[in-house]
């Protein structure tokens, strides 16, 4: 994969555009497919860095995993995951979730410590005290996770946070077995709500996702069938922040709006014009913006974290000072640093960032270093005067499927080198 992004800026962005199946629902999907012996579809699907790595975990452990056009194809009547290698597992934070659906079909997993977050230290604490809490023996061996679920049953786990992967795995590993699982204090993300849906599409017992109270009954096994998860919130929301910072007019298609209000709560804050429909957003703006106070990273239903970089380049050219705080990762305002090199001007100061907004972006060099923080460079640059060149386009692979071609479709002057 080439890995410069070359984007000249100003050009006004008009038009519609289809999200694909959020990348953050198909990936906990992809883990639960391990729990089935009939063959799966998921439609809609990325092609996608992050659902290749997925793909390839799946494959490691004899399981048959395809990318058909954008249906994934899922078989793991054959998989026998006796152990995960590291050298999967360490590429990618998501490939935890393969514990849970694991240890309910087969018992017992070995996996390394899951890696690929430039954010923060991203612990796996929540997942192991909730296993454990269900009856699952797990010891770590040269930095290796043995988890031995022979004894494993329902049970009720009280998180301390309201993890996303946390829930998700534990939902996941409540599925098959005897007992009922509850989680109390358990994420809300749609997400979560998707997985639910899922699982009980294939035949499982789950309730409450979406409220703070999870209840899982365990099932004999799961069947197999053709699910479209829901769209991504994350991706839609990137591309209303484009349209927002350069001007235009654009109708975001394949998301519901309600899972998407704290974003356009604050775009409707910064002066852009936001109507909702029941498939999709439409978002016009004249480009000029004003400042939002204060903006404050939550668990859902509040401001998504992986909406803080876009929505901060953003507010780099709105007139007056916005304040955002990032409560959910320590190390999330590093991309700050290179909106700083196209003219922006952003105070960092631990977990919160000053943005005082500046008459105009100048196209520069810069480098992205995390998914999201990718994809706010991408924003700041289609706004900016002059020729930005994007580098570390891998990070933003990660989770956009060639944003190039769909922003050149709404009229942005981007290319691929
Ligand atoms: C998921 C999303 C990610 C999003 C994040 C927060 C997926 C694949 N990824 O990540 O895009 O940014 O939710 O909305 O869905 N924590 C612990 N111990 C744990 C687990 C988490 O301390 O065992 C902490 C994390 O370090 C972080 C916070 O809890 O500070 C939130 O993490 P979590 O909700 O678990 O996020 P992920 O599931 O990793």
């Amino acid at each position: 994969m080439k890995n410069q992004l070359i984007i000249r800026g100003g050009k006004r962005l008009h038009g519609e555009i289809d999200v694909s199946a959020a990348k953050n629902s198909v990936l906990p999907l992809i883990a639960c497919c391990i729990m089935s012996e009939r063959e799966i579809h998921i439609r809609n699907c990325p092609a996608i860095a992050d659902i290749y790595s997925m793909i390839e975990i799946i494959r490691s452990i004899g399981g048959r995993a395809d990318l058909d056009g954008t249906t994934l194809v899922i078989d793991c009547k054959e998989a026998n995951p006796k152990r995960v290698s590291s050298d999967l597992t360490g590429g990618i934070r998501s490939s935890v979730f393969i514990l849970g659906p694991i240890l309910a079909r087969f018992r017992h997993a070995t996996i390394s410590y899951p890696g690929g977050c430039e954010i923060g230290l991203r612990p796996i604490d929540l997942h192991i005290y909730g296993l454990k809490s269900l009856g699952v023996r797990i010891t770590e061996v040269n930095g290796m996770l043995d988890c031995d679920g022979t004894a494993k049953s329902g049970g009720i786990v009280d998180l301390d946070f309201p993890s996303v992967g946390a829930t998700e795995n534990l939902m996941m590993a409540g599925v098959l077995g005897q007992g009922t699982t509850v989680i109390r204090n358990a994420a809300r993300e749609p997400e979560i709500i998707d997985l639910q849906n899922f699982i009980n599409f294939l035949g499982g017992k789950v309730s409450g996702a979406g409220t703070g109270v999870i209840t899982v009954e365990g099932v004999s096994a799961l069947s197999g069938g053709e699910y479209t998860p829901i769209g991504d919130r994350i991706v839609a929301a990137t591309y209303l922040c484009a349209v927002g910072v350069t001007g235009g007019n654009v109708r975001v298609k394949g998301i519901k709006p309600e899972y998407m209000h704290a974003v356009l709560q604050k775009l409707r804050r910064a002066d852009c014009n936001v109507t909702e429909f029941s498939d999709g957003v439409r978002l016009e703006s004249s480009g000029k913006l004003r400042a939002v106070h204060k903006i404050e990273t939550q668990p859902f239903p509040g401001f998504p974290t992986d909406m803080q970089p876009q929505i901060t380049a953003l507010l780099c050219t709105a007139i007056g000072s916005s304040c955002i705080v990032e409560n959910m990762f320590e190390n999330r305002f590093k991309y700050t640093v290179q909106l700083n090199k196209m003219g922006a001007n952003i105070i960092v100061k631990d977990r919160v960032a000053v943005v005082k907004g500046v008459p105009s972006l100048y196209g520069a060099p810069v480098s992205a270093e995390d998914l999201r923080g990718g994809a706010a460079l991408v924003v700041a640059a289609l706004a900016a005067q002059g020729e930005s060149v994007i580098s570390g386009v891998r990070h933003i692979d990660r989770g956009y499927d060639k944003i190039e071609q769909s922003l050149a479709v709404l009229g942005a002057d981007i290319a691929r080198i």
